[in-house]
């Protein structure tokens, strides 16, 4: 297997080597999205299409898709299904049709690509689509999970409307979630003991009931610890306030909306927690009154706001509390306020950014970020707040070591 460079440690898919299996259901045009993906996020794909695949899209779609010769014929190259598999991180069959499931559950080999699933040493993520009276039948279902009980990952099916026009369970996963299982099942697990809180997001101060004070987060930056935390291993609850992102599966997440509601979310959830990650917009002012109907137009408008309650410092001066992470969102190089924040609040870590910087703080998908503890900094180049998510649980990770 491939080991990755340190430098391209924190991206997770970076020289990874992938075999990609498509097999034949209506959602084999997908695995050319897929296949793109990949590779934009640095993974080499190498594609095996059953027979059956082909006649649903052809080789020449994953073959640009991939930059890589497509194989499917066991006798075309020799050894293929020792030498493909040998060379490869991780398996993953997207479309997985009932027939490759259940020849993989019974030990099958009869072609490129089953041989090359019987011969992989490493993780094996499958992604199943089909019609759902298939997907129900008890005899697949058996030999799903005598795959799961022997480490396969399964992402997926969801329920909609399927290729035979039929509504339930069966559509493939969508590839977000694939390319997130794929990268989980690289993942070191490391932080598998910890509880995890991360915040997320703005939050909204009411004026009246329709008008709001808020701030420019998108939720980028919290979402990205959170998706990371748990490729990790780690359980995790996010608490965000309003965005339009989709949460990833398998975490714990509370909606709020103002700073009182994120406040009352975190306090409840803290006794379980052994790290908390605040990378939320929380608002640090609100409306002194909050009126009950719509204010009416006028020429002028004078509010008078109050401070809104400090939930890092609240919990930086609690005697037992989780290891604790701020950021410090700083319009210029003020790194010296970042290091009065680290103080003043009690924090373990404050994770500077200048959101004035190109590329930097609310929503992009990059951040410019300097990691600051009381006897070290780490200054990082500008990168996606993925890898930042990781440089960040890198240091949670040390920590506890
Ligand atoms: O969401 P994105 O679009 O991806 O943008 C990411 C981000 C810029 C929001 C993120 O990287 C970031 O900097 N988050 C912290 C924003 C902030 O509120 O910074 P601050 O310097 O005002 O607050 C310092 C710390 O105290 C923060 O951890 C904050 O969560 C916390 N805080 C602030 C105010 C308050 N009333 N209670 C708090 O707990």
């Amino acid at each position: 297997m491939k080991s990755s460079s340190a430098k391209d440690k924190r991206k997770v898919l970076k020289n990874k080597n992938i075999l990609l299996g498509v097999t034949g259901g209506a959602a084999a045009y997908k695995a050319v999205d897929l296949t793109r993906r990949l590779k934009e996020e640095g993974a080499t794909v190498t594609v095996i299409m059953t027979d059956a695949s082909k006649n649903f899209i052809t080789p020449l779609s994953l073959e640009i898709a991939s930059g890589n010769r497509v194989y499917s014929d066991l006798f075309d190259t020799p050894m293929s299904h020792i030498t493909f598999p040998a060379a490869a991180d991780l398996m993953v069959i997207a479309p997985a049709t009932a027939n490759i499931i259940g020849k993989f559950a019974r030990g099958i080999a009869d072609d490129l690509l089953s041989t090359c699933l019987l011969s992989f040493r490493g993780k094996v993520v499958i992604a199943p689509a089909m019609n759902w009276r298939m997907y129900e039948n008890p005899i697949f279902q058996k030999n799903l999970q005598y795959l799961i009980s022997h480490g396969v990952v399964q992402v997926g099916p969801e329920k909609g409307s399927l290729a035979c026009g039929e509504e339930g369970i069966g559509r493939m996963a969508d590839v977000n979630e694939i390319i997130e299982a794929i990268k989980s099942a690289l993942s070191n697990k490391d932080l598998l003991k910890e509880r995890i809180i991360v915040t997320a997001g703005p939050t909204r101060e009411y004026i009246d009931p329709v008008r709001f004070i808020s701030n420019r987060s998108s939720g980028k930056m919290g979402y990205a610890i959170a998706r990371a935390a748990l490729r990790r291993g780690s359980e995790v609850t996010l608490i965000s306030g309003p965005c339009s992102l989709m949460p990833p599966r398998g975490l714990k997440l509370v909606t709020v909306e103002t700073a009182d509601d994120m406040r009352n979310a975190v306090l409840q959830h803290l006794p379980e927690a052994t790290v908390v990650i605040m990378a939320a917009a929380v608002g640090d002012f609100t409306p002194q009154t909050k009126e009950q109907t719509k204010i009416e137009k006028s020429d002028e408008l004078t509010m008078r706001l109050k401070k809104s309650p400090d939930i890092l410092s609240e919990i930086g001066s609690m005697r037992n509390r989780p290891l604790l992470i701020g950021f410090a969102a700083e319009t210029g190089n003020r790194l010296d306020r970042a290091r009065k924040k680290l103080i003043e609040k009690g924090a373990d870590i404050i994770v500077f950014n200048d959101v004035t910087s190109a590329g930097s703080g609310f929503d992009v998908d990059t951040n410019k970020i300097t990691i600051i503890e009381r006897d070290r900094e780490t200054a990082l180049p500008l990168m996606t707040k993925e890898e930042a998510a990781e440089a960040i649980l890198d240091r949670v990770s040390d920590l506890r070591a």
